[in-house]
Formats: C-alpha cells, structure tokens, sequence
C-alpha cells in the first residue's frame, strides 16, 4: 500500500513519529539517534525513516514548510499508516520578549491566520490544543535537561514574508513564538482522535534582527531533538 505522497507500506512506520520540517535533519536525526534505520519513503524527497531508539521503534519524517504541507503529510500517517503520536521539531520566531534566541518553545496551543479549521464548519473558534500526555512529559524531560524552555501559545502563519505587521498584535495577546506548521497538525489530531505536540527551538528574533548561524541551530536542535525523543520513548499511548 502507499498514499499519493509516502511509499512507504503498513508496518513500515512506527506508532510514534517525529516530523521535522526538512528532510534532510530526519535523514540527520535517524543516522545520529537511531539504531537499524531504514528508509521507508522518498516521495518528492521527503524523507521517512523507522528505527530504535533506547530499544523503542521510531519513526522519524519530514514535513516541509507551512500548515497545507505538515497537513497532508500529518493526514496520511494517522488515517492511513495507524500513526498515534506526532511530535513536530522545528523552528520559530520569537514573538515575546521573554523569549530569547536558541531557547525552546513547547507548544501548549496554536493561534493562526490560516484558514484550515473553515473546513470543520464550525460555529465559533477552534483553539488547536497539544496533547496532554506528550505535553506533559515533555515538560518534566526539558525540565530535566537543564535547558531554557517555555510553554505557551505560538502563531501558526500562512506567511514568512508578512506585509501586514502584524506580529505586534499577536504580541499583545502573549504569543510566545511564530511559525507555519502547528495548528494544522493540532487539528489533524484532534480530528482523527490521534496525539500531537510542537517543540520548537527559537531560530531568530524578528522584533530585535537576530538570528542563529547555522553551527547554532545545529546545537540547540539537539537539544530539541533529544526532548522530542525521550518524550517519544516515555509515550505508551
Ligand atoms: N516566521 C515564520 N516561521 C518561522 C520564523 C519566522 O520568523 N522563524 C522560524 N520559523
């Protein structure tokens, strides 16, 4: 069996999934974490990998950039491939000045612009909401690994190149960070009855003109990376 993006057949992908944006750092994720990988999709170069780690089978996919993206890649692994848990790894902007550069985001929630939940008809407004169990454990793991972290709100964006200056009204209600993919994958889950969380690391900072080098975001990705996969590991879900 395969879907129009994944070649991958059932049982070739874990229960448990982590979706970086890139390709390319699920590819690094699997040759530097994993035992026995193996390559299970390269549809359009999105990359798929399934192997162990501390002894548990995980998967590990990218997702490429913004909400249609994560959204059909997201859809396909719960409907199809019988995925349980999504942890999403990627970047963000921060948005609060509370939040400084290399620091992590835990996503408790996802605000958006983008128009995705108009599918769902419903008649107020859906609040795209992280699962309890994966949010909390990975709460306790970054807690654990001495590292600087926040939860909280970020904005989901259908836009990097914004021309609306808008951020500073997401500002105002106490959005932690900026970035393209969690809501959609909050929703997916919600949806399907399936768990997810976003952990992102802080790749610049728009209102103060900062950003990371690339050795920088190598690093704190680690950091990031190793939350996301001890959190996989203490799932049972
Ligand atoms: N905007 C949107 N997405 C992002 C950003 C940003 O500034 N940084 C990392 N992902």
């Amino acid at each position: 069996m395969s879907t129009p993006h994944n070649n991958a057949n059932i049982g070739n992908i874990a229960q448990t999934v982590l979706m970086p944006g890139d390709p390319l750092r699920a590819k690094f994720i699997a040759e530097n974490y994993l035992d026995n990988a193996v390559c299970y999709n390269d549809v359009r170069g999105m990359l798929g990998f399934t192997g162990y780690y501390k002894n548990k089978k995980i998967s590990v996919q990218g997702s490429g950039m913004g909400i249609p993206s994560i959204a059909i890649y997201s859809y396909e692994l719960y409907k199809e491939y019988g995925v349980d848990n999504i942890i999403r790894i990627g970047t963000a902007g921060a948005i609060s000045d509370s939040v400084n550069l290399r620091d992590i985001v835990i996503a408790m929630s996802a605000s958006t612009n983008s128009a995705f939940a108009n599918q769902y008809n419903l008649p107020g407004t859906y609040a795209p909401t992280a699962s309890w169990n994966l949010l909390s454990n990975a709460v306790k793991i970054a807690g654990k690994n001495n590292v600087p972290y926040h939860v909280g709100n970020v904005l989901s964006s259908d836009t990097f190149y914004d021309d609306s200056d808008s951020l500073a009204l997401w500002k105002k209600m106490n959005v932690l960070a900026i970035e393209m993919e969690s809501a959609a994958l909050y929703m997916n889950a919600a949806r399907l009855g399936k768990n997810a969380l976003c952990i992102l690391t802080v790749s610049d900072c728009p209102f103060r003109g900062l950003s990371t080098t690339p050795q920088e975001r190598q690093n704190s990705f680690r950091s990031m990376m190793e939350i996301a996969l001890d959190t996989a590991v203490c799932t049972n879900i």
